[in-house]
Formats: C-alpha cells, structure tokens, sequence
C-alpha cells in the first residue's frame, strides 16, 4: 500500500449520542481543536453570542454550519471533514434517525469505527443501551466510548469508573468490545485533544489518539480480487468476460477463479474499452473485458478472483438489513435477492433481531416492518459467492427485490456460519474408484438385515447419545450389526483436531457423514449421534448415503436443555466460559422434515427409545 493512497482516504467514523448527551458540542469541539474550522466562524459566533447576551456554545456553532451546509453555502454535504496530524476524517452523520440507519445498514455510507456519547451526570440510560444495541447491529468494528460531561460530574474518577464498567459489560453482552472509554468534557475540551489538567487520574488515550489509533481497511485495490462477471460476449472464437473489478487488481498471466463453480484459468489478456492500448494491468473501479487461456463455461453472476483470497461460499447467511416495503417482511416469505450482478430466489428463515427506527428501540418481532433495521437468516438453494462488507462493500452488500420493487438493502454477516468452500472443494484428481467384488445384497444376505444410516441431530442435552446408545444395546441383543458414532467420541478421535468454529463443525458433519455411509455400505446399521447442527451438512450426509439415510429429530428445546444440563457446559457457556456454543452464541437449525421426530420433553427416556426402535425395526426388515 502506498502512503499517498493510504492518506487519500478519510476514516470514516459515525458520533453515537444524544444531542443532549452533547453530540453537536464534541463534533465542534473536534473541529476547533483540529484547525478544521471554515476561517472566522468560531469568532462570528463569539460575536453574536456576546452582541445577544447569551453564552458561548458550541451547538451554535454547529447549527450554523449545518443550516450552511443545507443550504449549501459554504461546504458540501461531504465536507463534514476533520484532519489530525495522522490522517483525514470524514463523519457520516444524515438529517433524523431513518436516513441515518437507511445509509449506514444498506452500506450507502457505511463507517469504520464509531465514537459512542454516554452523559456522566446522567449515567447509563435506556438511550444508551439503545445505542449500543444499534453498533452492534451495525457491524461496526471499532468503538470507543466518551463518558462526556465529566465537568458536571465533578471530574470524578470513581464515577467514571463505575459507568466504564458497567458499559462494557453491556456492550459485551451484545458481542461489541470497545477499544476504550475515556473520560471528557467536549465543552471544556478536557481529554478531547489534550490531556485534561481535571483528570490527572486519567492516564489512557486522548479521543484525537483513540481516533488515531483506529485502523484503516485498505484502499480497495489493495484487497483481494473481485470482479463481478456481467456478461459473456462471443467473438470470432474468442470469448469475453467481461466485468467491474470491485476490489483488488488483476494481470495479464494471473491465474483466476470463477466461484460458486469453482473453475480456474489463467487471464490470457485484458480488454479495455476506450484506451488506444491493450492493457496488461487493471484495478478496482474500471469495467474491463478478459479472455482466458482455456475455454470454461463461466456466466453472469460469478465472481471472479485470485485462488488464494476467495469469496465465502453458502446457501445461508446473515443479512442486517433496512426494510423500505409497504408490506412487511415475514419469515418463511421468498423475495428476489440480488448480489452483485446475480439474481436467485431467497427465503427469509428467521427473523433475529429488530430495531424500530423512528425510537430505535428493539423488539421480538418475526416481521419487520416498514423502515425497520432488523437481523435475518437468509437461504438460497444454490451456493452464494459472497463475502463480509469489510473485505469488500460490493460483494458484502445485497438488495431483495418483489415484485420488481427493491424492498430491503442490507449487509451480510456470516456470524454463526460457515464458509462451506471446502466442503464442496475437490482437490484429488487422477482418481479411479474401484468395485467391491461383494455386493450389498450379499452382505444384506450374511446379516440379515440392510445396513443404513440413522442420523441424529439436535441440541446439546437433548437425549441423542443416551437414545442412541440404548437402542445399540438392544439392536444388538436382537442380532444387528449396529454401531453408534457420537460426537463426543469422534472428537477425541478421527476429529480431535476439529474445535467448535462453524467451519470445523461442518468438517466433522462432512467427514462423519462420509464414513457413516461407508458403514451403511458395508452392512452396519449406523446410529450417529451429533448436534449437526447445519441444514447444509446434512443434506450433504444424506447425499453420502444416498437411500440409506434417515434423519431423526431429537427433539427439545433450549429452555428444556439448559434445565437438563447434563455436562454442566450450558452453564459454562452462560458464564462466558466456553464461546460459541450451540443454542446460546451459535445457531440450531431445526430439520425442516426429518423422517422422524422424537421430542424428549414429552416422551419417557425409555418411550423414545421404544419410538425409535419401532421406526428402525420396520425400515430394516
Ligand atoms: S457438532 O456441532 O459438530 O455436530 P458434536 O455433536 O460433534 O457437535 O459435539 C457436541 C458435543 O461437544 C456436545 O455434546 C458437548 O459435549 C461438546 N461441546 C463442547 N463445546 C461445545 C460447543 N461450543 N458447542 C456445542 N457442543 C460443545
């Protein structure tokens, strides 16, 4: 990265707060004590204030450039600019609470870190928490914390400290860790560009260095490739590919990858429209047209970039978005997403999150309503190529659209879920699968009874292995060859160097569901007992197993597992002290029609193992 791109760049940083928390007060401060002032304005205020007997404040002189800016005198709309010694700032700001969160959830001007205004004298209020909320819902990555007003709380350090803690638990509570809180008076200018003389207990980061201290995402040629395929033209025998490259740069020679079909070639040359020479080179921003080395069926829709920085690949994922349609969105409804230059259908699986914009208070709806910010889990059939906005904004972002209409803007997150990309990544090749000489019938014939996969899911103290192991027992006592796989055996095993991320979760489903089917290949009756907790993985299980495959719900919900907790670990897990545990910070997806559902908080631990060897005995005969 160059300095000069590095410093082209303002950072782009949202001011959380109520005005009477003191909002417009720091935000002029910031510019006073960075010189960013328009010439004369401070003493043009000075002035009328002392001509109208009325004291100096800085809201004044913030409403006075506002009411400029509105009227577009002075500065324009993007010139809300401040400079340190550092680097440029840019602060997103919109008139009212729904432009506001319009802008910043859809990702039409999204920040890269916020500052957040809590009022010392008054402490930690409902507008607060509100607040809070809505960073994390934003997805902003940095934060930090002014506890303003400090003059009016006597410059108190334990009053401090008492509102610091307390914030922070909050804040963590709801997944946003901040990079400081500093104590400040914005009227005072105490803490804000230098150290306050008030606070001589106070000994971490001015604002000015906290801002400092943020970083700064790269300029967007200096992230991994992107580039969106539009079209497909046909040319003599050539083929173009063309496209905007969104991030990143590409060469002439580069070897590139088209996802979701996972295919490579190497660019062979690059078309530009309206330049007198081929170029070898392009970078985020230009619309170019590439041929390739080798024919492959590429279309409108994929991606394209280098094979080391990929995007993610899935059929399920987060969407935050802001909801502008007449009618509101409901689960389980099918809308048109568009991303990037691809469109597909999309279901709404869950609503998780609400904020009702106009008194940003949040609620436990499943609807979102007309301009509403809400969180949602959203499916596709076919595989996505998307990525997270902070790797690149075109390819974070998506629009749902019904009837021609677009009726939300949003930006994904993956929170929860995993890239799927190796999981559907073959990289063996030069491979010739071989026949058994025994066939299935055969060995059907010796045990008298076909092999076949009988594939628990369900949560964590829901009953799986107690069921399983029960029903092993008995199948064997009756002359099964049966075998149990269970999670928590597999993981010290063929699994023990998988942990819990989503990503290792759907390896041990891929790899259990592959060696599952190869048991039911070679006779066995297989109970597995996992969370699996993905749709996804156990399609692909099913897929193994082809017709042997039974999916069976162990059903029980959260409240009922948490009460069993069997392993202690719903409680560790509460206490903060085991991360992403199913059914608290990581998700369950329900079967959405397994052959079979046994719910354990009705049923007897030995009636649901009864329910279940009844089943097993009438597909086994
Ligand atoms: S799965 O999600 O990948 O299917 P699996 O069934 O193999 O999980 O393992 C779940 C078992 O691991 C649980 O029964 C529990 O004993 C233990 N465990 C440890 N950490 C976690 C966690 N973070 N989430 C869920 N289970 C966990």
């Amino acid at each position: 990265m160059t300095m000069q791109s590095m410093h082209a760049q303002p950072l782009k940083i949202v001011i959380v707060g109520h005005v009477d928390h003191g909002k417009s007060t720091l935000i002029g401060r910031l510019f006073h004590d960075t010189g960013s002032l328009p010439d004369g304005k401070m003493e043009a205020i000075q002035k009328m204030c002392e001509r109208r007997g009325m004291p100096f404040e800085w809201a004044f002189l913030m409403d006075s450039i506002q009411a400029e800016r509105d009227q577009g005198i002075t500065i324009d709309t993007t010139q809300i600019r401040f400079k340190t010694g550092r680097r440029s700032y840019v602060i997103i700001d919109a008139p009212g609470h729904i432009e506001f969160l319009k802008n910043m959830v859809t990702g039409a001007a999204s920040s890269e870190a916020a500052l957040l205004l809590i009022d010392a004298d008054e402490g930690i209020q409902e507008q607060s928490r509100r607040h809070g909320y809505l960073l994390s819902l934003l997805g902003i990555p940095q934060v930090a914390v002014l506890v303003n007003k400090m003059d009016l709380a006597g410059y108190d350090a334990s009053r401090f400290g008492e509102i610091a803690e307390q914030y922070r638990g909050y804040l963590e509570s709801i997944g946003v860790s901040a990079s400081g809180f500093i104590p400040i008076s914005a009227r005072e200018g105490d803490n804000i560009a230098e150290h306050s003389k008030h606070m001589p207990w106070y000994q971490g980061p001015t604002v000015l260095q906290i801002l400092d201290g943020f970083e700064q995402p790269p300029p967007l040629e200096d992230r991994p490739l992107r580039l969106l395929v539009q079209d497909v033209y046909k040319f003599d025998h050539r083929r173009i590919i063309a496209g905007r490259i969104e991030a990143g740069r590409i060469e002439v020679g580069d070897e590139v990858l088209f996802s979701p079909s996972n295919k490579t070639a190497r660019i062979k040359s690059i078309e530009a429209w309206s330049v007198p020479e081929r170029p070898t080179v392009a970078a985020a921003g230009q619309s170019v047209g590439v041929t390739l080395e080798t024919q492959i069926f590429v279309e409108r829709g994929e991606v394209m970039s280098h094979a080391i920085d990929p995007p993610i690949e899935t059929n399920v994922f987060k969407g935050r978005l802001f909801w502008l349609g007449q009618r509101p969105l409901t689960k389980g409804a099918t809308y048109t997403l568009k991303h990037g230059t691809l469109e597909c259908p999309v279901t709404v699986e869950r609503v998780e999150r609400v904020v009702d914009t106009g008194v940003l208070d949040r609620s436990d709806a499943t609807a979102i309503e007309r301009h509403a910010v809400g969180e949602v889990v959203l499916r596709t059939r076919r595989l996505l190529a998307l990525d997270e906005p902070h790797v690149s904004p075109a390819t974070g972002r998506f629009v749902l659209v019904q009837d021609h209409a677009p009726v939300a803007g949003g930006q994904i997150s993956m929170k929860g879920y995993p890239d799927q990309r190796d999981l559907v990544t073959v990289r063996a090749t030069n491979i010739t699968a071989v026949g058994h000489a025994v066939t299935r019938e055969a060995r059907a014939g010796r045990n008298g009874h076909k092999g076949g996969v009988f594939w628990f899911t369900g949560l964590s103290g829901a009953g799986k292995s107690t069921i399983a192991l029960a029903a092993e027992a008995e199948l064997f006592t009756r002359g099964f060859q049966v075998y149990v796989l269970d999670g928590d055996n597999i993981r010290t095993g063929l699994n023990a160097n998988l942990g819990f991320s989503p990503e290792d979760r759907a390896e041990n489903i891929r790899r259990v569901g592959e060696v599952a089917a190869l048991f039911a290949d070679a006779g066995f009756v297989v109970i597995s007992s996992f969370i699996s907790p993905y749709r996804a993985d156990r399609e692909r299980a099913r897929t193994a197993a082809k017709d042997d495959f039974h999916e069976i719900y162990i059903k029980a919900s959260l409240a009922v597992c948490e009460e069993r907790d069997p392993k202690g670990l719903y409680r560790k897990a509460r206490a903060g002290e085991i991360r992403d545990f199913t059914g608290i910070q990581s998700p369950y997806e329900e079967p959405n029609a397994p052959e079979l559902v046994i719910d354990t908080a009705e049923l007897s631990a030995d009636d649901a193992v009864a329910r279940f060897l009844a089943y097993i005995q009438a597909r086994l005969a």
